[in-house]
């Protein structure tokens, strides 16, 4: 990271791409460049000439004044009615990876800092800003994003990114980038099912493995935005950060206001590059526990619904433990009067009629099988059913003057009350300490409506402090009880990004556990998160969300690809099934440090099959998973190509007793898949 005053610019190198920043005469960071080290080198942006398109450069943070026309990332209004910032000359400091580029108002007591953090062995450059308000009357800002991103010149311009809804999630959608202004955000206070805040731009030609791919990921669990802009002389930039749009927060006297991480990525090594360079970011830098080979879990969600007591609890762990789980997760329904979903949440002391005695006995026999034993709950919400909102109504996020919108019969503590936070963490707190629990499952299962804090004097400030408090409560929860894993859910995946990864172990992926649909859930989860953090149950067949019926062997092959977990209805399986599952979970314990800390892959295939490639980190381990959801007459012989291999090793197929040519493997291998659909197979090599 180096300044360079005669030109006025700043370099930012990280192992393989380097950033180029310059200060305008306007005072303004302007962008200048972001690629490989020789790309940079190469290629300064020509500069525009006439009065109405603008220079051809864009700046850091779009700001609304000057000639500038584009989606600002910072929109402010001082007291006086002005719109915008202009800056004076910039300062900064450069302290190892951190650059801050200080920034100061001509003429009012605002500044903002521009923060880049880049690091050795990442290529993954973190950025965000602060706002601090150093003057006597308050500034209202309208936005404050974590930073613009700015593209070189390209031929063309792709995006893809993560669509959904609850049950399907992380859908990868790849379309060309339109002369327009293109939104992707969440106004529902919550990360969402329906986009995720992760993006990659490249210019229409980038494959799995080659093509230069740009690559950006937004940190934060509440509403969001982000504006990707393509402008008619071809320029692309987008801004992202906190907010959706028409909030607006109120920035008082002395008063700051720091944005979450906006990181982005460069990358030659096209959309398979950019997704080892997070999952390796994300493992190094914000999931707490990366070194730790996640559980086997059992869940008894879809096998008890709402209808836990302890003796079936106790069934089920019992069958759990003879399959070789290793964590064992009570679901819905343990708590206050909670027989179904239109009452009891917010009372969370065990129902007396399913745990008479407490959770203490069925902790005490979990722990003794073997297990660790974890809990869901669900902090931020509440039924209008429930002791706690008969006594405090008033804790929920709501508009006095305007009908509450209830979803799945709930609705929303506002945590950014200093009392619900207080409240939140103190039963959470008491529950895990006094019931030994290891792992709590953290769901919300609806989004932030009719949002309003009566009597607040800054009520739009929800939007950031009701996530601030859960990231709180969270981070002390984890630093009092150092055993304690969290998994982050919102209804399956509505709550999935680093901002929530930082303080959690793992995500449940989505509520929809049929095996075909997972494997497209699970190809775009997995362009941003890492396999050890997307937990993956096998569930019964016919499944609940599709009524598909599919082998037993095809459902852990699919879930094996993750953090395996089991949700069916294990007193029901018959005694081969359980044998043939103790086998399956025995087969992924021998592959899962490759599959949880292993570097992802995504080989190319043929025969209506897709596979998975995970690579220890020294390269000596492989496991590849391939699936065949459906056969074909015709069809040409399932066959995989792994050139994540080298092709002057060889290879010892642990299962089949064989050797392997790694020049084989890379320019295709026959797979051993059984007939019909649903076929699948697990491919395990040693090097040598
Ligand atoms: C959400 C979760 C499910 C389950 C239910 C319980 O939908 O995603 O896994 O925990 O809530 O009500």
């Amino acid at each position: 990271m180096t300044y360079d005053p005669a030109r006025g610019s700043w370099l930012l190198t990280t192992p393989r791409t380097r950033y180029v920043i310059r200060e305008d005469p306007d005072g303004s960071p302007r962008h200048v460049a972001w690629g490989t080290h020789e790309a940079v080198e190469a290629s300064p942006r020509p500069a525009l000439t006439n009065s109405f398109d603008g220079d051809g450069t864009a700046d850091e943070l779009g700001i609304e004044t000057g000639a500038r026309f584009g989606p600002a990332g910072l929109q402010i209004r001082f007291a006086d009615g002005t719109r915008g910032a202009q800056w004076g000359r910039a300062g900064h400091e450069i302290d190892g990876g951190h650059l801050v580029i200080a920034l100061h108002d001509r003429r009012y007591p605002l500044r903002a800092e521009l923060h880049y953090r880049v690091r050795p062995d990442t290529d993954v450059i973190e950025r965000w800003t602060v706002l601090i308000n150093d003057g006597g009357e308050p500034v209202t800002v309208g936005r404050a994003d974590s930073a613009a991103w700015t593209l070189p010149p390209l031929a063309d311009y792709r995006m893809s990114h993560l669509v959904g809804t609850w049950n399907q999630e992380f859908q990868l959608r790849r379309t060309p980038v339109p002369v327009a202004e293109t939104v992707f955000t969440s106004r529902r206070g919550l990360t969402s099912h329906h986009a995720n805040p992760w993006l990659a731009v490249d210019d229409g030609t980038a494959e799995e493995d080659r093509g230069a791919v740009w690559s950006a990921a937004l940190a934060w669990s509440g509403s969001w935005r982000i504006a990707l802009h393509r402008d008619p002389t071809d320029r692309v930039t987008f801004t992202g950060g906190l907010g959706h749009e028409g909030l607006s927060w109120t920035l008082g006297p002395g008063q700051s206001l720091q944005t979450p991480v906006f990181a982005g990525v460069h990358t030659v090594d096209g959309f398979g590059g950019a997704t080892r360079a997070w999952h390796d970011y994300l493992r190094r830098y914000v999931i707490p526990t990366p070194a730790e080979d996640r559980p086997v879990v059992y869940n008894s969600w879809e096998a008890t619904g709402f209808a836990v007591d302890e003796a079936g609890q106790l069934r089920l762990a019992e069958a759990a433990a003879q399959l070789g789980v290793e964590l064992f997760v009570l679901d819905d329904g343990w708590f206050g009067g909670r027989r179904d979903d239109t009452a009891g949440l917010g009372d969370w002391q065990p129902y007396q009629g399913a745990f008479p005695q407490g959770l203490g006995p069925l902790v005490e026999k979990v722990h003794q099988l073997g297990m660790r034993f974890g809990l869901w709950v669900e902090p931020e919400m509440v039924n209008a059913d429930s002791d706690l909102y008969r006594a405090h109504p008033d804790w929920v996020l709501h508009t006095p003057s305007r009908d509450a919108t209830e979803l799945r019969q709930q609705l929303m503590l506002d945590h950014g009350r200093p009392e619900v936070e207080r409240w939140a963490h103190q039963w959470l707190d008491r529950l895990v300490r006094d019931n030994g629990i290891d792992f709590l499952k953290w769901d919300a299962n609806r989004a932030v409506t009719d949002a309003g804090r009566p009597g607040h004097p800054d009520p739009d400030r929800l939007w950031i402090d009701h996530t601030r408090a859960v990231y709180r409560i969270m981070d002390r929860l984890r630093t009092d009880h150092p055993h304690l894993r969290i998994e982050a859910c919102a209804g399956g995946g509505g709550r999935a990004d680093a901002g929530v990864l930082a303080r959690t172990d793992q995500i449940w992926t989505s509520d929809n556990t049929d095996p075909v649909d997972r494997l497209g859930i699970q190809h775009g989860f997995s362009q941003y998160f890492p396999a050890q953090v997307m937990a993956a149950w096998i569930t019964d067949s016919p499944n609940i969300a599709t009524g598909r019926s599919t082998p037993l062997r095809f459902r852990f092959h699919v879930s094996m690809a993750g953090a395996l977990g089991i949700g069916g209805k294990l007193t029901e399986w018959s005694k081969e099934e359980l044998t043939e599952a103790a086998d399956l979970v025995a087969t992924y314990k021998r592959i899962r440090s490759v599959v949880q800390h292993g570097v992802l892959h995504r080989p190319t295939t043929e025969g209506h099959t897709t596979a998975v490639h995970y690579a220890s980190a020294d390269g000596d381990e492989h496991v590849v998973i391939a699936w065949r959801p459906q056969t074909g007459a015709g069809l040409p012989n399932p066959v995989v190509r792994l050139t994540a291999l080298d092709g002057d090793a060889e290879y010892y197929d642990v299962d089949r007793d064989v050797r392997i040519s790694g020049a084989t493997a890379r320019a295709g291998l026959a797979l051993e898949l059984p007939e019909g659909d649903y076929a699948s197979t697990v491919l395990h090599l040693r090097r040598g």
